[in-house]
C-alpha cells in the first residue's frame, strides 16, 4: 500500500515554487500578492485561512488577511473585493467560504475578476475547465492532480467514482479526472446524496475520490481490493481526551481501508495540505499571467 502523502508532494510543489520566488527577487520584481477574505470567527474557516496565510509567507508570496464580522453588509463586501480586483498589487483573492446566510455566495465569486480568481470557482474558470481551455482550476482539484502526478498514479482507462458534486471539489474533480490529461484519462461516475446504489459502484471503482463530510462513512467492504482512496472530508468530530476538544475525522475508515486499498490518503495530512499547494500554484500563475 503506498501512503499518498499530502506532507511530501506539497513540499516537493512549494519547493518549484519557492525557487521561482527566489528568481523573481532575484530580478527585483515584486512577489506574488494573494488577498485573503474572512467573514465571522468559524473555527474551521479561522484555521484554514491561517494555513493559507502562513504558507503564502513559507514560499515567499506577500499576503494580506481582511476580516468582516459576520453581520457585515454584502455591499461592504463586494465593495472590497472590487477594490482589489483594481488592486495591481494584488494578484489572487479568496474568500473563505462558507458565508454567512444573508450574503449571496454566487454574487460574491462572480465578483472576483476571473484573473484573480485563485480558487477557481468563477464561471468563467469552471466554464473553462468544462472546455479544457486554459483557465484557473478550484485548488482541491489541483491539488489531488498534483498529487496523482507526484506518486505517478496511472488513471489512464480506470473506472473512478467521485462522490460529492460540490463546483468546490465533486464537479470540478469529475471533469479533470475524465479529461484527456496524463494523469486524468478514467471513465468517471459522479455521485450525490440521491445515488441509489453507492456501494454497489464503489465496489466496482479502482479510484475513490470522496467529498461528502461523512466521518469514516466509507467503510473496508464498499471498495474493491487495490483500489485508490482518496480522502477529501475534514469533519470535526467532539473528543474529550484531545486538548483541542476535537479530532479531524476523514470520509473513509482509515485503519480499515488502508488494509485493502493500493494507495490511500490520509486524514488529516493529506488532500489538506495538497489544496494548499494547489492555492499556492494558481496565486503564482495568477502573478505570471499579470506579468507577462
Ligand atoms: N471552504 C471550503 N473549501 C474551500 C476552498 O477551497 N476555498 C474557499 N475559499 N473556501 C473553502
Amino acid at each position: 500500500m503506498i501512503l499518498l502523502d499530502g506532507k511530501v508532494a506539497s513540499a516537493s510543489v512549494k519547493e518549484n515554487i519557492k525557487a521561482t520566488v527566489s528568481a523573481i527577487i532575484s530580478n527585483n520584481q515584486r512577489v506574488p500578492h494573494l488577498a485573503a477574505i474572512l467573514i465571522g470567527n468559524d473555527g474551521a474557516s479561522e484555521t484554514y485561512v491561517a494555513s493559507k496565510v502562513r504558507n503564502c509567507k513559507e514560499v515567499g508570496f506577500q499576503s494580506t488577511l481582511i476580516r468582516f464580522d459576520n453581520n457585515v453588509e454584502e455591499k461592504v463586501l463586494l465593495d472590497k473585493i472590487n477594490e482589489l480586483n483594481n488592486d495591481d498589487n494584488i494578484d489572487g483573492i479568496l474568500v473563505q467560504l462558507p458565508l454567512p446566510k444573508h450574503i449571496q455566495e454566487a454574487k460574491v465569486i462572480q465578483a472576483i475578476h476571473p484573473d484573480k480568481d485563485v480558487d477557481g470557482f468563477h464561471p468563467i474558470n469552471a466554464g473553462k475547465l468544462v472546455q479544457g481551455l486554459p483557465g484557473i482550476i478550484p485548488a482541491t482539484p489541483l491539488g489531488i492532480m498534483l498529487l496523482f502526478e507526484h506518486y505517478k498514479i496511472d488513471t489512464k482507462g480506470k473506472n473512478a467514482i467521485i462522490i460529492g458534486r460540490s463546483y468546490i471539489v465533486g464537479r470540478p474533480m469529475s471533469v479533470l479526472l475524465s479529461s484527456n490529461l496524463l494523469y486524468g484519462n478514467s471513465t468517471v461516475t459522479l455521485c450525490h446524496s440521491y445515488t441509489s446504489n453507492l456501494k454497489e459502484l464503489c465496489l466496482q471503482a479502482d479510484i475513490i475520490v470522496s467529498a461528502i463530510g461523512k466521518p469514516e462513512f466509507i467503510k473496508a467492504d464498499m471498495i474493491k481490493q487495490n483500489a485508490i482512496v482518496i480522502d477529501v472530508g475534514i469533519t470535526r468530530v467532539n473528543d474529550v481526551t484531545s486538548v483541542k476538544g476535537f479530532k479531524l475525522k476523514g470520509d473513509v475508515l482509515f485503519n480499515e481501508v488502508k488494509e485493502k486499498a493500493s494507495a490511500i490518503t490520509p486524514v488529516p495530512g493529506g488532500v489538506g495540505l495538497m489544496t494548499i499547494a494547489g492555492l499556492l500554484k494558481n496565486t503564482l500563475a495568477a502573478y505570471q499571467k499579470k506579468m507577462n
